[in-house]
Formats: C-alpha cells, structure tokens, sequence
C-alpha cells in the first residue's frame, strides 16, 4: 500500500471541485450559444470572452493533471489503472484543439450566414466529450483510492 499523508476525501474533494469549477465554465458557455436568434454584438463578445476564459483554465487544468497529481497518485497507488490513466491524459490534445477550432471559426467569419449556430452545435459535441472525459478521469481516481484504501467490495 502506499503511504498516505493527506486525507483521501480531502484529495478527492479537491479534484471533484475542481471538475465542477470547470462544468461551471463549459455550462457558462453553453447557455451564451443557447440563445436563440442571430447573436447581437454584445452577446458575440459575451460567447468569445467566455470561450477564451474557458480555453485559458481549460489549459491549465490538463496541465496540472499532466504534471503529476491526482491522477499521478492514482496510479502510484494502483499501478494497473496506468493505462486508462494514459488513454485519459492522451484525449487532452484533441480537446483543447477541438475548442481552438471552434474560436477559431467565430474568428475568422464572425458574421457569416449560420456561423454562430454552427459554432453553437460544434460546441455541444465539445461539452459532451468533455463531460465524458471527466467523468473518466474521477471514476479511476476514485477506483485507485477506494481499492487502495480497501474500501471497494
Ligand atoms: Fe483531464
Ligand atoms: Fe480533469
């Protein structure tokens, strides 16, 4: 087993605030395209604002997570869950370019004829891939602490 010196739940809690933090965010943003109607100008600089504010912590999130934490530790502690770890950490690159595009499109043609409902619907496949991504990501930490611990059935 490997040594424990901080508190699981505290661990896990931390990690679980930090994915609802970033739910927040990609909700903020779904909610912005979730208008209905052509976007006036004012309601285009509130989607790229809060497109850019969500790339920035999306950036630093996986950053985090590729420099060795929670998901480090899980895997420190359960060596088998190193490759579900791996798969995880490797889906970062396609996320963070899938984003990219999207901003990118609303830059290149922002008044394009459906642009902006495009956009819209590219970023739904977005959320929904990274809310699978995450969802992945706390179920092996969670399975590395509970078996580690013993607490799993
Ligand atoms: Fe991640
Ligand atoms: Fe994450």
């Amino acid at each position: 087993m490997a040594s424990i010196d901080r508190s699981d739940p505290v661990i896990l809690g931390h990690l679980l605030a930090e994915h609802r933090d970033l739910f927040n965010l990609i909700q903020t943003v779904r909610t912005a395209f979730a208008a209905s109607g052509e976007p006036t100008s004012d309601r285009r600089t509130a989607i790229m604002e809060s497109l850019r504010s969500l790339r920035c912590h999306l950036h630093d999130h996986f950053a985090q997570e590729e420099s060795g934490g929670f998901l480090e530790e899980a895997v420190t502690r359960i060596p088998r869950l190193s490759a579900a770890m791996r798969s995880i950490i490797g889906q970062h690159p396609a996320l963070l370019e899938e984003l990219d595009g999207i901003i990118a499109s609303l830059e290149s043609d922002p008044c394009g004829p459906g642009t902006w409902a495009a956009a819209g619907r590219a970023y739904g496949g977005f959320a929904d891939h990274m809310t699978a991504h995450e969802q992945r990501e706390n179920a092996v930490v969670q399975e590395g602490y509970c078996e580690d611990l013993g607490l799993c059935e």
